[in-house]
């Protein structure tokens, strides 16, 4: 162990501006909550998973892999990309895959941004962006949502200048669950023009029920659109940290160069072809998923009327300034949301049982 007489905290050697910035929230663990509370167990409904567990074939894949983890896994994920291009029907060289698609924003801005060079998104929106931009070099510019908590993409276009470089369209928004339509996309995708790279972040969008909610992916005949999806959510695949872009292929291959070498894992690899395998029953999953999305925002808008239309499998809760006491409100009955201070909450949908348990715990929290 190092001596800790070692250790000086007032030797500075990492960058002075990191100090200013949020750390990443991971939601709390229920076995830590359940321990506190002397509890069998505790729900976790704050980190946007799916409850179902992995999807089957899955944890076999995984298993198998192992028996060649002494092994580097296939960078290029060449299995996985045919796959997915199948699957999504574009050419295997639009695809990077990356450890997580959180690992591709951050390549992205990488690959687009030189120190200066503006980031431009929604606020609030996913919290890593702002982490990303500033570890980047990147300016953060933050473009306020609107009234309704979503992006105010009239706002946005307007604070495009001759140094933005990139700029984020989450959709749907995490945490509000809000969602641009097409009409409003086609016409910031016109003002922005082709200079500029625009990520569509689509880590939520196998939960999309409005058809006015477009797919990313009908956007790539144009030039300097970029799409971004996850496994970790609809596909069960979190834990082991796998994502991918869709590009036109000379910005896919250009996030290929950067992106950190064998960083998509042979577990993952693994694990993602055995998921992609499983498309009827994602459907089917993501349909309990969306009905308790409309059961649990409907009695929640008795408490907290202004509670917006979610397309994701989370909801949030306007709260303000009661955020963080909702939170711990909710944390004393056992469940663990997502408070943001000063804002709002986001709740995942779990189970039936699950939300019936945070729908009791807010009721009380509310009351
Ligand atoms: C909007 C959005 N994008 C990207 C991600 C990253 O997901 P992952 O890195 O697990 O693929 C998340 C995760 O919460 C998210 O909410």
């Amino acid at each position: 162990m190092t001596d800790p007489g070692r250790h000086q905290p007032e030797l500075r050697l990492t960058r002075p501006d990191l100090d200013a910035l949020p750390n990443y929230v991971p939601g709390r663990s229920p076995a830590d909550l359940a321990r506190e509370l002397g509890l069998p167990e505790a729900i976790k409904l704050a980190s946007n998973e799916v409850p179902y567990g992995p999807l089957p074939g899955v944890v076999e894949a995984v298993a198998g892999a192992a028996a060649g983890v002494h092994r580097y896994p296939d960078m290029g994920a060449l299995a996985l990309r045919e796959a997915l291009s199948e699957r999504y029907g574009v050419h295997v060289d639009q695809i990077a895959t990356g450890c997580g698609s959180v690992a591709l924003a951050e390549h992205l801005v990488r690959a687009t941004c030189l120190p200066g060079d503006e980031f431009l998104y929604a606020w609030r929106s996913f919290e890593a962006y702002p982490i990303i931009a500033a570890t980047s070099g990147a300016t953060s510019v933050r473009v306020p949502n609107d009234a309704a908590h979503g992006h105010d993409l009239a706002a946005m276009a307007a604070a495009v200048t001759d140094r933005t470089r990139l700029i984020v369209v989450c959709n749907p928004n995490n945490p509000t669950g809000t969602s641009v339509r097409r009409a409003e996309l086609d016409r910031f995708l016109d003002t922005v023009g082709e200079d500029v790279l625009v990520v569509i972040d689509e880590a939520y969008r196998e939960f999309v029920t409005d058809p006015d909610v477009p797919d990313g992916l009908t956007y790539l005949d144009r030039p300097n659109v970029v799409v971004l999806r996850t496994l970790s959510k609809a596909w069960g695949l979190a834990g082991l940290r796998i994502g991918f872009l869709v590009a036109q292929p000379a910005v896919a291959a250009a996030i290929r160069k950067v992106v950190t070498p064998f960083s998509s894992n042979m577990a993952a690899q693994a694990g993602a072809l055995a998921a992609l395998a499983q498309a009827d029953e994602v459907r089917r999953r993501c349909a309990l998923v969306v009905s308790e999305r409309d059961r649990v925002t409907e009695a929640l808008r008795k408490l907290v009327p202004d509670v917006p239309d979610s397309q994701a499998n989370f909801v949030w809760l306007p709260l303000g300034d009661r955020a963080v006491d909702f939170g711990k409100a909710c944390e004393a009955r056992g469940v663990i949301v997502r408070p943001f201070a000063g804002d709002g909450v986001r709740v995942t949908i779990g189970t039936p049982a699950e939300n019936d348990a945070f729908l009791a715990a807010a009721e009380t929290a509310l009351a």
